[in-house]
């Protein structure tokens, strides 16, 4: 969602005239798009609002916007940070050229978020034509562009703070979303990304008819251009779950991946995160998933250490690891977030170090599943679409090692010219890690 709500400033800002510099050092505007979604990421934004500070003693002009879901949480107390001269929250991005114009012109001090967020947002249809506007510049992946399909979320679950600082969850018209990937298509993109906070409760009605998440795939598939059509974030329940399943074996362009977060195997601990479901049902799911879709790559979501948490419900986590067979697990250590349910309710009682050890302990379980995946590609060609050269690229036979990613969000890395980037690439997997496949182009 980040990344989406920068590539769509930044790409309104090089209409307006601005240009990109590479560093803050020489930048007469910097802007931080921000998470809230655990402390540690609110703490690197201010440690870097600490730097900027210094930088701006030199250079009062330096104009310092913090844009995102921190703006939205913590709105004017920013200025308190004597670097700050905007606000911004996730739902007026669209009024991010003209707050930078006045700080720059009149030296004035702007806060732009919104005061009821759990009310449909008076700037919605601003942000809307904003946001359709966006043609697929400034990725940060070539040929790949994220489109939004839904905002917000109205789940609730006990730890965290996405209702209170994205508002509502509304879905986009599927005419909206439609128009935007057919002109991101003819822009050159080839994989479209759509996203939602509960992408899978994708729902609008327009006269008779309700589309679903489904329905918006088999629209999409139809655009030419686009070649790679993923979605995430899936929430696990039921409803519209074998429809979208359904519409994965059927559509050549959907990618049989799915990002389902579990959070916890403890059924205690779920229902103290509000989820609404078992660790039973959870499985079912993916049981329903890999029945339609019998090569779909699930990934998952963790929370350990979340208030309450014992070591046998932790070990109810691993159980639930173990059987789901994630191809990979994002674990998270239980961040208390401010005004959430859970931190007002809820004591933050499990040490640190429990934490730590759990993560540690949970990632070395997944880290043996996913060494078992990827070890079955050794041998196939897989198909990726190429993002790039990699960080620590080395050479071979002059050419560069290049990054890319299957389908089913499989790394991949093997040597090849630079000019691959954002096209097609088949891959003879040659040896892996648990969580890349490393290889040659065929
Ligand atoms: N603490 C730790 N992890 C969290 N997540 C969301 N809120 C918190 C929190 N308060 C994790 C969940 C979610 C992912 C995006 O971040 O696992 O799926
Ligand atoms: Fe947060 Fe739960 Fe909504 Fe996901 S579904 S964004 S975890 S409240």
């Amino acid at each position: 969602m980040n990344k989406l709500d920068s590539a769509i400033v930044e790409s309104s800002l090089r209409d307006a005239g601005y240009q990109f510099a590479d560093n803050a050092k020489d930048a007469d505007v910097v802007l931080i798009n921000t998470c809230s979604v655990r402390d540690h990421a609110e703490q690197r934004v201010m440690s870097h609002l600490g730097n900027l500070k210094h930088i701006k003693e030199s250079r009062p002009d330096l104009v310092v916007g913090v844009i995102g879901c921190m703006a939205q949480r913590l709105g004017s107390e920013l200025l308190k940070q004597s670097a700050v001269d905007i606000v911004c929250g996730p739902a007026q991005i669209a009024e991010i050229p003209r707050l930078i114009t006045e700080a720059m012109q009149e030296k004035k001090k702007a806060v732009a978020v919104t005061e009821k967020i759990r009310q449909i947002s008076p700037n919605a249809q601003s942000l809307e034509r904003f946001e359709t506007e966006y043609s697929g510049d400034d990725t940060d992946i070539p040929a790949q562009a994220y489109v939004r399909a839904m905002h917000g979320c109205d789940k609730f679950c006990s730890y965290c703070v996405v209702p209170y600082v994205r508002g509502p969850e509304t879905s986009r018209p599927p005419e909206a979303i439609i128009e935007q990937t057919k002109r991101l298509a003819q822009n050159g993109i080839k994989q479209i990304t759509l996203l939602g906070q509960r992408i899978n409760a994708y729902e609008y009605k327009a006269g008779d008819k309700t589309y679903c998440l489904a329905d918006l795939l088999k629209m999409i598939s139809e655009i030419d251009g686009v070649e790679w059509l993923k979605f995430v974030t899936s929430y696990p329940s039921k409803k519209y779950f074998k429809e979208i399943m359904q519409a994965m074996a059927e559509l050549p362009k959907v990618c049989r991946y799915l990002h389902i977060p579990a959070q916890s195997g403890s059924d205690q601990i779920l229902k103290a995160m509000n989820r609404g479901y078992t660790s039973a049902e959870y499985l079912e799911l993916l049981y329903i998933a890999r029945q339609i879709v019998p090569d779909i790559a699930i990934a998952g979501d963790f929370i350990v250490g979340f208030p309450g948490e014992t070591d046998d419900d932790f070990a109810q986590t691993v159980k639930l690891v173990k059987k789901a067979r994630h191809k990979n697990s994002f674990i998270f250590k239980y961040s208390p977030r401010p005004g959430t349910i859970a931190d007002k309710r809820l004591e933050n009682n499990v040490p640190q170090e429990i934490k730590e050890r759990r993560n540690h302990e949970l990632l070395k379980v997944q880290e043996e599943i996913s060494r078992a995946l990827a070890a079955e590609f050794t041998g196939q060609t897989v198909k990726v679409l190429v993002e790039g050269p990699s960080k620590k690229s080395h050479q071979v036979d002059n050419l560069p090692q290049l990054i890319g990613r299957t389908a089913g969000d499989w790394i991949t890395v093997f040597n090849g010219p630079e000019t691959l980037a954002g096209r097609f690439a088949n891959v003879k997997i040659t040896r892996t890690t648990p969580l890349t496949l490393f290889g040659e182009r065929v």
